[in-house]
This record gives C-alpha cells, sequence and structure tokens, in this order.
C-alpha cells in the first residue's frame, strides 16, 4: 500500500477527506499533522482525534503550528462554526495526540517512508514550511505532494485574489512553493466546478452508518451556510483534493506551469501567481489540474460515508 500522511486542519471538509483517505483500498494512512487554520490548533486537532475514533482508525495524531510563520490570519469559523465541526458539542475522543511535533513527525516518517510517501496538504501549510526549515531535504524523499490551496485565475475565497489556505500563511506557502521541485495543485477553482448537489449529499448522509450519522451531524451548520451563500451546489475543496490525490487517473485537464506566492501588495497578499504565459523562464514545477471526473469524486465521497 502507498504510505499516505495528511497535513489537515479540520474543518468540515478536511473530516470528508480523512474519511476518504481511510476508505482507500490502495493507501495507508501513516499519520495525520495538525495545523491550525479553519479555526485554532486545540480544536483542530480534537476534531481530528474524533474523525479517527468515529472511523474506528487508530492513526497517530501530531499537533503541529498554532498559527502563522509571521502574521496573524483571520479563521473560517464562520464556515465551520467556532469549534470546525458546527458547534454541534459532539463527546470528545478518548484519545490524546502523540507528543512529537507534527514538523518532526512529518520528517520521520519521510524517512520511514523515503521515496514512497505521499504527503496531501489540506490546510495552510506551516508544518510543512516549518519541516522544511528543519531539513531542506524533505522533497528528497516524498514521492508526491498534492496541495489543496490557491486560486489560479484569481476567484479567491477569502480576499478577491486569494484562496484561504494559502492566504492564512503564505510565507508558509512560499517556503513551500520554492522547496518542492514537483507539486500538484487542487485549487479553489477547481473546487467549484466540482460541486456536489445538495439534494445528493443529503441522501448519502442518510446511509446506515456510524461515519454518515457523524458527518451529517457536524456538516449541517456549513451546508446551511452554503446553501444559503451559494445556491444548489455544496463545495467540498478537501474532499476534491484527496479524491485527485488517490485517484489522479481521474483528472481530466492538467496544466502545468511556475507558481509563486505573492507575500505583499494591497490587494495580493496570499494570491497563487501562476505563470500562464511563461513570462519568468522558471520550470513548470505545478501542476494545476482544472477538471477531474465529477462521477468518481461522488462515487468516493459516496462510499466513504457509508462505509462501516
Ligand atoms: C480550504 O480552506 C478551508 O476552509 C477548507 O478546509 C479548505 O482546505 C478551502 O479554501
Ligand atoms: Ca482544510
Amino acid at each position: 500500500k502507498i504510505p499516505l500522511l495528511i497535513d489537515t486542519d479540520p474543518g468540515v471538509d478536511d473530516a470528508l477527506a480523512l474519511l476518504m483517505a481511510f476508505n482507500d483500498a490502495r493507501h495507508e494512512v501513516v499519520g495525520l499533522t495538525i495545523t491550525a487554520g479553519n479555526v485554532g490548533l486545540r480544536h483542530t486537532v480534537a476534531n481530528a482525534l474524533k474523525v479517527c475514533e468515529v472511523a474506528g482508525v487508530g492513526v497517530p495524531v501530531f499537533a503541529g503550528c498554532t498559527g502563522p510563520l509571521l502574521h496573524a490570519a483571520p479563521d473560517a469559523a464562520y464556515v465551520h462554526g467556532e469549534d470546525g465541526f458546527g458547534d454541534v458539542g459532539y463527546e470528545p475522543a478518548r484519545r490524546q495526540a502523540e507528543a512529537e511535533h507534527a514538523a518532526l513527525a512529518i520528517l520521520r516518517l519521510s524517512h520511514e517512508h523515503a521515496g514512497r510517501l505521499l504527503l496531501v496538504a489540506l490546510g495552510p501549510l506551516t508544518n510543512i514550511a516549518l519541516a522544511l526549515k528543519l531539513d531542506p531535504t524533505l522533497p528528497e524523499r516524498v514521492a508526491r505532494i498534492v496541495v489543496m490551496g490557491g486560486a489560479v485565475t484569481a476567484h479567491g475565497n477569502i480576499t478577491p485574489a486569494a484562496e484561504f489556505n494559502i492566504y492564512f500563511d503564505p510565507e508558509a506557502a512560499h517556503i513551500v512553493f520554492t522547496s518542492f521541485p514537483r507539486i500538484e495543485l487542487v485549487d479553489w477553482e477547481a473546487t467549484l466546478a466540482h460541486g456536489l448537489l445538495h439534494q445528493k449529499v443529503v441522501g448519502w448522509l442518510q446511509a446506515d452508518s456510524e461515519r454518515a450519522r457523524f458527518y451529517e451531524r457536524v456538516s449541517r451548520k456549513t451546508r446551511e451556510w452554503s446553501e444559503d451563500r451559494r445556491g444548489d451546489y455544496w463545495h467540498s475543496a478537501d474532499g476534491l483534493a484527496m479524491a485527485y490525490a488517490l485517484e489522479p487517473e481521474g483528472a481530466l485537464e492538467q496544466v502545468d506551469r511556475p507558481v509563486a506566492v505573492e507575500l505583499e501588495g494591497r490587494q495580493g497578499r496570499g494570491a497563487t501567481v501562476v505563470d500562464w504565459q511563461r513570462h519568468t523562464g522558471r520550470p513548470d514545477h505545478v501542476r494545476i489540474t482544472l477538471r477531474y471526473d465529477q462521477a468518481r469524486f461522488e462515487r468516493l465521497v459516496q462510499a466513504a460515508l457509508a462505509a462501516a
């Protein structure tokens, strides 16, 4: 099986992505490294542990960075709830996070699975940036890195120009985008192009499984928010990124381009600037997925929710 390490900030759509990963026969989740992002670290760690418990999965969970490398950033509690899981007051998981810091766990696991590791980043890139600063040879041991982040044509979801994960910690994103020789990106615009019809999601959530029952509760608030704001379709950025990470053969349209992260500017901080016209002469190091097989994506989501 392919070893899969997920860096994440659960978060409602992160939780769906985790269930998808747990349900995949070709991958083995070897760790969850947790970052602050959607909400504070205390909640994202507790939420990750809870998803594991609900899924009956004993994968180690490592707490990471409590905030961005440099500048304070707004969270996304208005989308995910104050606790990141829709404020339903769930019973905390019995298990605790490991003592090892997430950045150190990333490095250790990269050695244990050198050359085979699939690293999937579903939150701000702070932990991975810190790991890179501790050991710049990390990319040599990572077989693939898939990042959910960015807005490649500047239809940002947190500012006009920027997507949340990158905007939350642009300096960390800059470190990651300038350190890995190849990155696979699933951005916010791809997410918007792959909405899930609310009616379908509601149907999938009625599956007779602990996972579906739990996910129905924790996602309710954000689904309602989304329906009010965006209409008939619900968008799971991290779910789509995980579908692509697990089954990249489902990609229907991809382009390779250099991508840089804007760190300054009054409008542009956190923007992912894609060199569409190849002005810079830099290598095409980022593979951007523009379109993915929608039926395959939906199948993976449905199966993840229905799994016992
Ligand atoms: C990303 O930001 C978070 O709110 C989601 O979990 C996802 O990772 C989408 O912009
Ligand atoms: Ca996320």
